[in-house]
């Protein structure tokens, strides 16, 4: 009988073979090395510590051994698998440090670049032009009122004491919605907003009314067939031309800044008695431009004054149109162009900049809410 195989030599089995060992550790490491980045390592990984790897099949040779050899063959295994290991682990570390050192350079972000975003819209200057004369005359306590863009002729013309021969009545000026004689128009003004606000309300009456108005002009760099006015109406006991006056200046400083002048000059208006034309002295020279040739202002062409717009005293025919009492209440009221304010305060120079929609007009006067 034979006793247990003491004498069988560990080198039988090849693949535990001291050597043979050694070479797996090196292919490993030289592997390892080689390995450019963390998916490289992966593959790696598998195929020299996996559970395929050589080191994994020769590890599975030892119980193969006589129990004497196993324990070295079994401590040269696993000094292989921990040499293995920690070069893996090294490396990975390695790499992982230069991905993330990468990453931080390619996922950089310059927080100094211009932003590329959609651009968001700019409202119109002449909306927030309106809305800042509205506020001037809230803050005197009026109140804002509007009136439809499709008027009746009769308020638009006859109760506003605008007789029907009258010039303003011809179709050169007014858009008539279907034909002349429909007896509706495109308002050509915002003051049939005065007769429907005293049709409505009964004195005191103070209030402003912005709007859109028509009239059949052709579109250059003065006239637009669609354009705005603001229109303003004091009907109360014992108005006067003075509340007229001193109402005008305050808007205009408003509008204009401090100090800046205006003048009345004696005109017609068929819904006012007396009327008279609105110049504001001119913002830019402000009258220093007047008899000086060295020094012209292009802004009033030397006139030294600007025309701004129109009012007067209500007249009284209009306050019996809408019923109310002319012996007890009086009353003023003025009209402005809206363009034309805007022309001045902002040297707009050509008015169909303020038509066309293109959004650089409106941006250039920033984005106000
Ligand atoms: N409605 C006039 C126009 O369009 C402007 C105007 C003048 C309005 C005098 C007024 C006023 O209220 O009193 O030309």
């Amino acid at each position: 009988m034979s006793g247990p195989n003491t004498s069988f030599d560990p080198k039988q089995v090849a693949a535990l073979d001291g050597a043979a060992i050694d070479a797996m550790v090196e292919d490993a490491t030289a592997a390892i090395a080689a390995a450019s980045d963390l998916a490289e390592l992966k593959g790696v990984r598998l195929a020299h510590a996996g559970d395929r790897s050589p080191l994994a099949l020769a590890n599975r040779e030892i119980g193969a051994l006589p129990p004497a050899a196993k324990a070295e063959a079994g401590k040269r295994v696993g000094q292989a698998r921990g040499a293995i290991k920690q070069s893996l682990d090294s490396r990975q570390a390695e790499l992982e440090a230069e991905r993330d050192t990468r990453v931080l350079i390619e996922e950089t972000v310059d927080v100094t670049l211009p932003v590329d975003r959609d651009p968001l819209g700019g409202r119109h200057p002449l909306t927030t032009l309106m809305e800042r004369v509205a506020d001037v005359f809230v803050s005197m306590g009026y109140d804002v009122v509007e009136g439809p863009e499709v008027e009746a002729e009769w308020v638009n013309f006859d109760a506003l004491n605008i007789p029907p021969d009258h010039p303003a009545r011809t179709m050169q000026d007014t858009f008539f919605v279907s034909s002349s004689d429909s007896g509706v128009v495109l308002r050509t003004h915002t003051s049939p907003i005065q007769i429907r606000t005293m049709l409505d309300r009964d004195p005191p009456i103070y209030v402003i009314a912005p709007g859109r108005v028509y009239r059949t002009d052709e579109l250059d760099a003065t006239h637009t067939p669609v354009f705005h006015q603001v229109e303003a109406l004091a009907v109360d006991k014992g108005i006067t031309m003075g509340d007229l006056r001193g109402t005008i200046d305050h808007f205009a400083e408003a509008m204009f800044g401090e100090g800046i002048r205006t003048r009345m000059r004696p005109s017609y208006f068929p819904f006012t008695e007396p009327s008279a034309e609105v110049d504001l002295q001119c913002f830019v020279c402000r009258g220093e431009s007047v008899g000086d040739p060295d020094n012209p202002c292009r802004t009033c062409g030397s006139e030294g004054w600007i025309e701004w717009g129109g009012c007067g005293m209500v007249n009284p025919r209009v306050l019996q149109a809408v019923g109310i009492d002319p012996e007890v209440y009086r009353g003023f009221a003025f009209g402005m162009g809206v363009e034309r304010t805007l022309m001045f305060r902002n040297g707009v120079s050509d008015m169909r900049d303020m038509v066309e929609g293109d959004v650089r007009f409106s941006l250039a006067f920033g984005l106000e809410a």
